[in-house]
């Protein structure tokens, strides 16, 4: 009469199935998920582009035991330092622990991440030829810890966790040159004399990401963010002719998987209306675009996501305090989740980065935007 509570029924089975591990309904409110649809949120939602990493003893402690690639390689691990700035600073999202050339390290190339150097590609990427190296990624069988981390994170998380792949123009750049450069010259050049190659090279890498993309939404992750670095360097001109239609293809793609999807670039002032109608659901702007100007350039529809100087966090307590208050006076009051304006930087002090967070929670958007 007293035994065990009934196991669920089945009727309940096919509900669970469709859900799958996607968020429940509480997190489809997250502040971040609101923000990035364009709703308004009860407090600004905020997470660091490159929070993982560097900047926190916790990670470096399991980086003395592991080299990069090992970590990604190992769910364990890579869930961990996943999960270690959401427990530290309590921001609004995670973002996976990888890196942008993690799916083609997957499929072979032999692609190198130096510390204090970035990615290295020893036999670089400059032919038709050289383009039967980049086969199709198979997540499931090239990459498989890659779904099994992004289950092991979502199963702790409270709150969004951020899928990211490497833009087809920045992953591009990487094995043409070789390894980072300042202006990408020879991977530009290419791109003016060998647009054949160039486009097939770009199509390729936007199906890499997309199909590593549709393995970490469908294993549990709620947002998308696409680095697309690099593409600063290119004129608007050459944006719209030589990448814009492979970003636009990769958006769309991505469209399916019903998730907001973020598109950020580095120095792209320049950039935005090509930018807008890529048609990403939010863009990232760096340091060098006021806010208010990029919302005026960028389409309603389209949330923002910025744009802190990353070397605000690098002096005192004094000196953030007065970065932050000009970027949230700026801020628009929905549609609009606080970030760096990219990565931050590993000398950081991650005490700052805490009272960044408090900071930016305590900020009433509202009040900002009618006083
Ligand atoms: O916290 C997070 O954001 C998640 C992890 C993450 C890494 N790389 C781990 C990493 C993310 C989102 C990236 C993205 C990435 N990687 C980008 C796009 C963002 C940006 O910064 O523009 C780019 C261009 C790369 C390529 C890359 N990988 C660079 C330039 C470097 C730095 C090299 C160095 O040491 O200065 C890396 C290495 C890397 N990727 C580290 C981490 C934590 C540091 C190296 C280490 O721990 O050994």
């Amino acid at each position: 009469l007293f035994g065990p509570p009934p196991a669920h029924s089945v009727l309940d089975m096919p509900t669970l199935v469709a859900e799958g591990p996607r968020a429940g309904p509480q997190l489809s409110d997250a502040p971040l998920l609101r923000a990035l649809r364009g709703e308004e949120t009860p407090r600004l939602p905020v997470w660091f582009m490159r929070q993982a990493g560097r900047s926190l003893p916790e990670y470096r402690e399991v980086r003395r035991g592991a080299g990069l690639v090992e970590i990604t390689h190992t769910p364990e691990l890579a869930a961990e330092v996943t999960l270690q700035p959401v427990r530290r600073h309590g921001v609004d999202a995670a973002i996976l622990f990888s890196d942008i050339v993690t799916p083609l390290e997957a499929i072979g190339v032999d692609v190198e991440i130096r510390p204090g150097v970035g990615p290295v590609i020893a036999t670089p990427v400059r032919s038709a030829a050289d383009l039967r190296r980049l086969r199709p990624f198979e997540p499931a069988s090239d990459a498989p810890w890659l779904e099994e981390t992004v289950r092991l994170v979502c199963a702790e998380l409270r709150v969004p966790l951020i899928g990211f792949a490497g833009g087809p123009f920045t992953l591009a750049s990487y094995l043409i040159e070789g390894g980072p450069s300042k202006v990408q010259a020879r991977a530009r050049a290419l791109m003016l004399s060998d647009s054949p190659t160039w486009r097939a090279l770009l199509e390729r890498l936007a199906d890499i990401a997309l199909a590593s993309l549709t393995a970490q939404v469908a294993a549990g992750a709620q947002a998308v963010q696409i680095f697309d670095s690099w593409v600063g360097s290119l004129s608007a001109r050459h944006y719209d002719e030589h990448v814009l239609p492979v970003v636009k293809r990769l958006l769309d793609g991505l469209k399916a998987l019903d998730v907001p999807r973020i598109y950020f670039g580095l120095g792209t002032g320049h950039l935005l209306e090509s930018i807008g109608r890529a048609g990403p659901d939010a863009v990232g702007l760096d340091w060098r675009v006021p806010l208010r100007e990029g919302r005026r350039r960028i389409p309603p529809g389209i949330a923002l996501q910025g744009n802190l100087d990353p070397v605000a966090c690098l002096g005192s307590g004094a000196v953030l305090e007065a970065e932050a208050a000009e970027v949230l006076a700026h801020a628009p009051s929905s549609g609009y989740v606080f970030n760096l304006g990219h990565g931050v930087l590993p000398e950081t002090d991650p005490g700052l980065l805490t009272h960044l967070v408090e900071l930016v929670h305590a900020h009433d958007a509202r009040a900002e935007a009618s006083s």
